[in-house]
């Protein structure tokens, strides 16, 4: 029996300055993926996959993140006194319970190692999840809980991954594929952070969802800066590598990178054509817009 996976972690303390104006004021996570922010859209994800605590790495200005999953008392009774049924039950559904998330903030941007390492004593002793709200994981089943249930199988650290074109191997953290596992899983046998164009070990890139095993933390500690003068997760995943087993899973979906404009306004698109209530009506207004 594998130690269970209960909290992951949220890295948002990232500026958003490719959205700006957009995120001058407002944190890029709340941007909205038709009428759910980016951050609620994988905070679904992750509750769907069990997970029972929520662990913010925010950074200034980003309180609002914080109100979003707290309760909205003046809000909630307004829409009582308006008889407001489905809207209440809306927020019921989507609020997370008392002591169910925590927020600390990463002080200065040192990168993505740096701001899991932040969430170390939150996260103790224990395997946990690392979602990147960026990436968004669009499928019938989430991947988080494929991830967790390949982990339940054969334990571990995991990673998600997925097929990138070779003129973007250099975007991301790329894996070698070893042996599979028969479990839905595969053996990684390298790993190295935005490898410089012709050298990427395959076209399987980090999609931003990980399990990972509590040994991560001494090694954050300890890490320099890699690949863009920033302490890189994907670094210490290498060294943790020699001493545990690390697994790679394909998802089967579809994944926007709503971190560039193109992703943002596609994964709008595919997500309003995937709801029952607006993609009637929204399908007609599209094919207006594209015979024009
Ligand atoms: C991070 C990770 C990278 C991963 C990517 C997915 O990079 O370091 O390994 O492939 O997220 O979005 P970043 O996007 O923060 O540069």
């Amino acid at each position: 029996m594998h130690k269970p996976i209960r909290k992951a972690i949220f890295p948002v303390a990232g500026l958003g300055t490719r959205f700006l104006p957009a995120t001058k004021a407002m944190p890029k996570e709340m941007l909205t993926v038709v009428d759910r922010p980016v951050i609620q859209h994988v905070v679904d994800e992750a509750r769907e996959a069990g997970i029972e605590h929520l662990i913010f790495v925010t950074g200034r200005n980003k309180h609002v993140i914080e109100d979003h999953f707290d309760v909205q008392f003046e809000l909630e009774r307004t829409l009582t006194e308006r008889g407001k049924r489905h809207e209440l039950e809306m927020l019921a559904h989507d609020q997370p319970g008392a002591g169910a998330t925590s927020f600390t903030r990463q002080q200065l941007p040192l990168g993505l190692g740096h701001a899991v390492w932040c969430a170390r004593d939150i996260v103790g002793d224990e395997p946990f999840a690392l979602v990147l709200p960026d990436m968004l994981h669009h499928g019938n089943r989430g991947c988080l809980a494929k991830m967790i249930e390949a982990y339940n199988e054969v334990g571990g650290n995991h990673v998600a991954v997925f097929e990138v074109p070779d003129s973007q191997t250099n975007q991301y953290g790329i894996v070698g594929r070893g042996k599979d596992t028969g479990k839905g899983a595969f053996e990684i046998t390298e790993m190295v952070e935005k490898p410089p164009r012709g050298t990427a070990p395959s076209n399987l890139a980090i999609s931003g969802r990980y399990i990972l095993q509590p040994e991560i933390f001494d090694l954050l500690a300890k890490q320099g800066k890699g690949a863009g003068g920033e302490i890189q997760l994907t670094d210490s995943m290498l060294k943790l590598a020699e001493a545990q087993p690390f697994y790679g899973v394909v998802f089967d979906g579809k994944i926007y990178d709503t971190g560039s404009k193109i992703g943002f306004l596609t994964a709008n698109v595919a997500y309003a054509l995937a709801r029952d209530d607006i993609a009637p009506g929204f399908r007609v207004e599209l094919e207006k817009l594209l015979k024009r």
